[in-house]
């Protein structure tokens, strides 16, 4: 018994800016990422996803990748600029068929296509009418998100909404290290809430779909959120006290918006004055709309982090400890696995019951060439030892989750393929497949046969 069930979903992940390249193919209009990129100063020397995987043009060869993995299922996202060049109004054709073509090629892999509307890449145009902080964005989501299930809704039974509402709203609109690089107390949670609320419209609208659009009336519709236990560094009133702000901001703050009807208390103390309590006319239905009952939770995991109170890191006022002995990614990231399984736990306790994916894990680590020959079948091989273990680790973590009660219905790598790591440019890489970016050659890792094998075996993870 591998201790994963069956029918588990085994995939991996990519998200459309980080991998495709060709941002303005086919008549799609720039995206904020686009922008953002191309100016001066904003991302790792001055990098861009012009080319990122070049996979809008190879990506029948990244299908034949992911059937050599096993997968049973690819977890990617739409670009709302190809779809609508514009964000709103006019369709833009050629932009859709590229994923009518992708999820045909899945579905006759037998992989299952698992898109997120709307990971970080908004269309530009929009962004001149004030992006998320425009109230009306709810609806431009809503319309863009109605446009993609009228034609792929047919095929596609697994929609999530958005990916990642905190680094959107953190990283966006509070730090302004992501598109569009605003660095505002006033703006952040005024975004954070016209996403929920573009959340919950979408999923209105998802249900008010003709049965043929929703899979055959099967389809499912869900958010992904990314969550890290923050826990305190000493026991000292400051500390833990910092510590739950931490918590509320990036965790809370979302969760329990989307499912107990309202905001930690803790944003108030963070925004001080620019706390909106929130704006809206009426709480209850704002709520209700947030709240709109979903299938399924989509968790991104990475690591935990320690936190001290630090006056200076506004507006939440706390700081990350470096823990002696522990081993840290090459984003700085703590390899916590248990930290994976508290999470898992935790959803279940504070939410309730409801279905869980495990929509992003992984690491990044620097990687040595790949050895010409020395793979499998005579293919290069690339030796990734520290991955492996990371994968290994955090696998274990969600065996025991599932062993402890909690839902867990699949896990997806983060990521496919080596890519374009937002601001941090091509140097840090997550890939269960390298890139060369210099010539777009493919390398399965050994974290790729490694996972390849974990899938084959239904769970079961190999001995090392
Ligand atoms: C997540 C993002 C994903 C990738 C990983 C490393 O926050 O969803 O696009 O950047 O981190």
């Amino acid at each position: 018994m591998s201790g994963f069930p069956a029918g588990f979903l085994w995939g991996a992940a990519t998200s459309a800016y980080q991998v495709e390249g060709s941002p303005l193919a086919d008549g799609a209009g720039p995206s904020n990422w686009h922008v953002f990129a191309h100016t001066p100063g904003r991302t790792h020397e001055g990098q861009t996803g012009d080319e990122a995987c070049d996979h809008y043009r190879r990506w029948r060869g990244d299908v034949d990748l992911m059937r050599t993995l096993g997968l049973g299922a690819y977890r990617f996202s739409i670009s709302w600029s190809r779809v609508l060049p514009a964000g709103t109004g006019q369709v833009n054709g050629p932009g859709l068929d590229f994923y009518d073509r992708l999820v045909d090629a899945l579905l006759e892999a037998g992989i299952e296509p698992c898109p997120t509307l709307y990971h970080w890449d908004l269309p530009h145009a929009l962004d001149g009418r004030s992006g998320w902080l425009n109230p009306d964005s709810a609806q431009w989501f809503a319309d863009y998100a109605q446009a993609v299930w009228r034609r792929l809704g047919d095929r596609v039974g697994r929609w999530a909404t958005l990916n990642e509402p905190w680094v959107i709203v953190d990283a966006g609109y509070l730090h302004g290290t992501h598109a569009p690089g605003r660095a505002s107390t006033h703006d952040a949670p005024r975004a954070a809430h016209n996403l929920l609320r573009a959340h919950g419209t979408a999923v209105r609208a998802y249900r008010a779909l003709p049965a043929a659009q929703r899979a055959q009336g099967t389809g499912t519709i869900g958010i992904v959120v990314n969550i890290e236990p923050k826990d305190a560094a000493t026991g000292r009133e400051a500390d833990l006290a910092a510590a739950r702000r931490a918590d509320a901001s990036m965790n809370r703050y979302y969760l329990d918006a989307l499912r107990l009807g309202r905001y930690p208390q803790e944003l108030a103390e963070i925004f001080g004055a620019d706390w909106p309590g929130y704006a809206a006319d009426d709480p209850a239905a704002e709520f209700a709309l947030i709240g709109e009952p979903i299938d399924f939770l989509g968790v991104n995991y990475y690591t935990r982090s320690v936190n001290r109170h630090d006056p200076e890191a506004k507006p939440v006022c706390a700081s990350p400890v470096p823990q002696p002995g522990a081993e840290y990614t090459d984003l700085g990231w703590e390899v916590h696995p248990d930290s994976l399984r508290r999470v898992l736990c935790w959803i279940r306790e504070r939410y309730g019951e409801i279905p869980l994916y495990i929509t992003e894990n992984g690491a990044a680590f620097p990687d040595p060439e790949p050895v010409p020959g020395a793979g499998p079948g005579g293919r290069a091989r690339l030796a990734d030892p520290r991955r492996v273990a990371y994968f290994r680790s955090h696998l274990a973590a969600v065996r025991e989750a599932l062993a402890q009660g909690v839902d867990v219905r699949g896990y997806f790598a983060w990521s496919l393929l080596d890519n374009y790591e937002w601001a941090c440019g091509y140097a840090k890489r997550f890939g269960l497949v390298a890139v060369d970016f210099a010539t777009q050659e493919r390398t399965v890792k050994d974290s790729g046969w490694f996972y390849r094998d974990v899938i084959a075996g239904g769970g079961e993870i190999p001995e090392s």
